[in-house]
């Protein structure tokens, strides 16, 4: 019997040398790992950050981007996260009167475009899960956030475990395939532990970008992903 893929790894990169980001990326291009980017607002959650700017200048770099959008009413930002050349785009549940049709509408922009972009719906540590499972059929991507966000080097939350085996019971009791991802507080002392957990996609930010050496931490993290043992996956699409 072959052994289960380890997570996707996506790197959250705010916490890089933002200076001289094409090097900080470096690492990241050259193992096809993906470029976390948080985008926030202010509103949504305390910080501002990047908009599709940045993301289109990591996309022009060759990184596949996975853009986290925790911003209000996210549907303004998507036609410009898409073109911005965005391979993933996660939207949360909390953050509009209109999910479905969010959903919908990044639906519709991601066939319309020339390259792949896998659609993610994410929430925080205080929302029940049933709440994705309206747009479960518009989803390629659940992403269940570990920490409320705001800020890296948070603790994870304790109910995050039981919150990804839910959200895999969820989509098996409503018969569809969805990846399922872990964001925030994974760190180099719990990443073996929390891959374990059965997600797909495991986001990292100032675990790797930490100030020290990306590169040495990044195969350090991924050395962690792949020593797990895991319950079964959905294989990640190729972006
Ligand atoms: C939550 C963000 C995360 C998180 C990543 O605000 O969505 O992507 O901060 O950072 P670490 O890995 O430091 O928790
Ligand atoms: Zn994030």
């Amino acid at each position: 019997m072959t052994a289960p893929a380890p997570p996707r790894l996506s790197v959250g990169v705010l916490t890089a040398d933002l200076t001289r980001l094409g090097a900080e990326l470096e690492p990241l291009r050259r193992l096809s790992v993906w470029a976390h980017v948080d985008v926030m607002d202010g509103t949504f959650c305390p910080q501002l950050t990047v908009g599709p700017a940045v993301v289109r200048a990591i996309a022009a770099t060759g990184a596949a981007v996975d853009a986290h959008l925790m911003v209000d009413e996210p549907r303004r930002m998507l036609p410009d996260i898409v073109s911005a050349g965005a391979s993933v785009v996660t939207v949360h549940a909390e953050s509009t009167r209109h999910l479905h049709r969010t959903l919908e509408e990044l639906t519709g922009l991601a066939a319309a475009g020339p390259a792949a972009v896998l659609r993610g719906v994410a929430i925080n540590p205080g929302t029940p899960v049933q709440a994705v499972e309206p747009v479960l059929e518009l989803a390629d991507l659940v992403l269940v956030l570990a920490v409320n966000p705001g800020w890296p080097g948070q603790q994870p939350a304790a109910n995050t475990r039981r919150r990804v085996r839910a959200v895999r019971e969820l989509a098996a009791s409503a018969g569809v395939t969805v990846m399922v991802g872990i964001d925030g507080g994974v760190t180099m002392a719990n990443a073996a532990d929390m891959a374990g957990w059965g997600a797909d996609v495991i986001v990292s930010g100032s675990a790797i970008y930490d100030g020290t050496d990306p590169a040495g931490n990044l195969s350090r993290m991924l050395e962690r992903l792949e020593r797990t043992a895991a319950p079964a996956r959905v294989t990640p699409a190729p972006v």
